[in-house]
């Protein structure tokens, strides 16, 4: 019997939001597993994306271009795809992973935040997703990865509008794997636990939050952004080719519960 393959080289994997976090973990990974990256990032953080470029070039030998995203702007979106394909032809695999958190309680939410977060986590993925999707389809190949959330399938406090669009990027998934799966296109996402980053930075500072969301983890454990790599590179090789339209939790047990 011969063992599935995890590598991922000849392969073109555009990541977004990859200055920090789950995209650069994942960005690295997937060089790692011999995938040529395309690293997408804010027009005023394309620093941090270089910097992860100069890793994946230097720890994996990968070839790494960087393009600015607004994932806010559909112009911005449709230029980024542009850039990538204009460079390499194709993407293979897109993972969706740029993101924010405003924590608010129901009771105080504003409309702002509502559309920010919905704007970026929900409307900005599917447009991203509608565009790569158009060119994957059209050669009846490609995989997305949508990072989600444990929050997508589970409420938690001051995350009305989050797990809203969380929720929306789970069955978003069911949508557009059904869809594309004819043409060859696999769709998944991925919903990791807390994670310490520095979209979570700050919270953890306080030790009473620490514990509180510790306490809930069947595991004990806070996970970190290499912890969702392994569920990425698995989505995006050919190990994964039957799976389509899964949220793989990877949370430490939280949903277990
Ligand atoms: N950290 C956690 O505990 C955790 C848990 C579950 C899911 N997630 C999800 O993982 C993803 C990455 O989060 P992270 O914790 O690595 O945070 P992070 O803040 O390190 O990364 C977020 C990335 O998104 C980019 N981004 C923000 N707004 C954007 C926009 N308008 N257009 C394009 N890019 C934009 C940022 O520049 C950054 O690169 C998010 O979708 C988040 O919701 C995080």
């Amino acid at each position: 019997m011969t063992l599935p393959t995890f590598r991922l080289d000849g392969k073109v994997a555009l990541v977004t939001g990859t200055g920090s976090g789950i995209g650069q973990a994942s960005a690295l990974a997937l060089a790692g597993a011999g995938a040529t990256v395309v690293l997408t990032e804010l027009p005023d953080r394309l620093d941090a994306a270089e910097a992860t470029a100069r890793t994946a070039r230097e720890e994996h030998g990968a070839e790494a271009l960087v393009v600015p995203l607004d994932l806010t702007r559909l112009d911005s979106i449709g230029a980024a795809v542009e850039g990538a394909t204009g460079r390499f032809g194709r993407i293979d695999v897109l993972v969706n992973n740029a993101g924010i958190n405003i924590p608010q309680y129901a009771l105080d939410v504003t409309e702002e935040a509502w559309d920010a977060i919905l704007g970026i986590n929900l409307k900005g993925l599917f447009f991203m997703s509608q565009a790569v999707g158009r060119t994957m389809v059209a050669r009846k190949s490609g995989k997305i990865i949508n990072i989600a959330s444990q929050m997508g399938v589970v409420g938690y406090f001051k995350r009305a509008a989050y797990c809203s669009a969380k929720a929306g990027v789970v069955n978003l998934t069911r949508v557009l794997a059904v869809e594309w799966a004819p043409h060859g296109v696999r769709v998944n996402c991925i919903g990791p636990t807390f994670l310490e980053t520095p979209l979570t930075k700050p919270f953890f500072e306080d030790p009473a939050y620490r514990e509180e969301i510790t306490s809930r983890i069947p595991l004990g454990q806070i996970g970190t952004p290499e912890d969702i790599t392994g569920a990425v590179v698995y989505l995006a090789s050919p190990a994964s080719d039957l799976v389509t339209g899964h949220t793989l939790l990877v949370d430490g047990g939280w949903t277990a519960l």
